[in-house]
């Protein structure tokens, strides 16, 4: 993240997925692909800057352990391992999932340029898996696993705040023209994924990243950025253009997309009403809002993580992960749609 990315969804949205799809048992495993709302550690195999492996992060963890993922989760017990942790193994085994999430990451494989695993390079890697699979289990038994599996991808926040940090004046034209840029690309990678045998897919659209306190920060009245809010709704808007689009082409896809946009602007926009105080400002962090640094063991933290929205400068806390997490699995539209995560499952 810085460095970016932000908010939605989160690690833990993917954690509490991965649980409930092992409990449901009709979903094998679940491979896991995006930025740092779902990097379960990837990045403490790189040399970067975006890495998460220090305290303050990780401390609802068991035992308050850093493990790098860039929250304060607790429900990542049945996680998809990372691929990087995995595949230094000579004997690696994919058939329960693997993570290839990367802090930082965007559509475009300019953003965070060598500091994280671009989702192009995350796609190539589970090339390779795929093929593991294929020659491990059988090239029709791969497929069976791989069509019950999930693909979780959450993906263009990163992309986003970048360009709205850089463009803050951009004209609603030259808005429609970067996302119209990103989802080109993300339309071609999700052929790919499915050319490798996804067939349900459940897609993090990105949360309203003019909100995190980072973009928030940049304005003298310290109000959301409309550049980067705008952008969020149209890419997760196109996003489900995209998915209809391959799901009326292709009768085997099944899609769930949660618009994390809008699901999280509701407890920005009325914290009380969801058992928040504090909407705007980081927990943990320093300077204006603790939205000038990341959450570092210099950082300081704030009293009640469980009353913030915001962890960081880019990322939820786990009290705004839980809600978004129930929401993406029990519930509907406008916030998850055509069908929620139970049902993406049971499939
Ligand atoms: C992004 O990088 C991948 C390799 O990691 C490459 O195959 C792809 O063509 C690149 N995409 C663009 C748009 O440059
Ligand atoms: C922390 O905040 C939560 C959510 O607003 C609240 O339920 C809880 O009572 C608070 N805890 C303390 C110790 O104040």
């Amino acid at each position: 993240m810085a460095v970016a990315s932000v908010v939605a969804c989160c690690s833990l949205v993917i954690m509490a997925l991965m649980a409930a799809a092992a409990t449901a048992g009709s979903v094998p495993a679940v491979y896991v692909f995006g930025d740092s709302l779902a990097d379960v550690g990837n990045n403490n195999h790189l040399l970067t800057l975006l890495k998460a492996d220090f305290s303050h992060n990780g401390m609802d963890y068991a035992g308050g352990k850093a493990t790098g993922r860039f929250s304060t989760d607790k429900l990542g017990l049945a996680t998809s391992p990372p691929y990087l942790a995995l595949s230094s193994s000579s004997n690696a085994n994919y058939v329960n999932g693997v993570s290839f999430a990367s802090g930082g990451a965007g559509v475009s494989n300019a953003t965070n340029k060598n500091q994280c695993i671009t989702l192009d390079k995350q796609i190539e890697y589970y090339s390779g898996v795929y093929s593991s699979l294929a020659r491990s289990l059988g090239q029709a038994k791969a497929a069976t696993h791989l069509a019950r599996s999930i693909f979780a991808i959450t993906i263009g926040s990163n992309d986003i705040i970048h360009y709205a940090k850089a463009n803050n004046a951009a004209t609603p034209s030259q808005q429609q023209q970067y996302v119209a840029a990103l989802i080109q690309s993300l339309s071609g990678q999700l052929q790919s994924l499915y050319n490798l045998g996804a067939r349900k897919v459940l897609f993090l659209g990105t949360g309203p990243v003019g909100c995190t306190p980072s973009l928030r920060e940049m304005s003298s009245a310290k109000v959301c950025n409309a550049v980067g809010n705008a952008m969020a709704v149209q890419y997760n808007k196109a996003a489900e253009g995209v998915l209809s689009g391959m799901a009326a082409k292709y009768t085997d896809l099944h899609y769930a997309l949660f618009d994390s946009s809008a699901a999280l602007l509701r407890y920005i926009n009325q914290p009380a009403e969801y058992g928040f105080v504090e909407a705007k400002a980081a927990c943990c962090g320093l300077g204006d809002m603790n939205a000038k640094i990341a959450c570092t063991p210099l950082s300081s933290y704030c009293a009640n993580r469980s009353d913030h929205v915001f962890w960081d400068f880019y990322h939820p806390t786990e009290a705004t992960a839980q809600k978004l997490t129930a929401t993406a699995f029990d519930g509907s539209a406008p916030f998850i749609f055509p069908i929620n995560v139970r049902q993406l499952s049971a499939i």
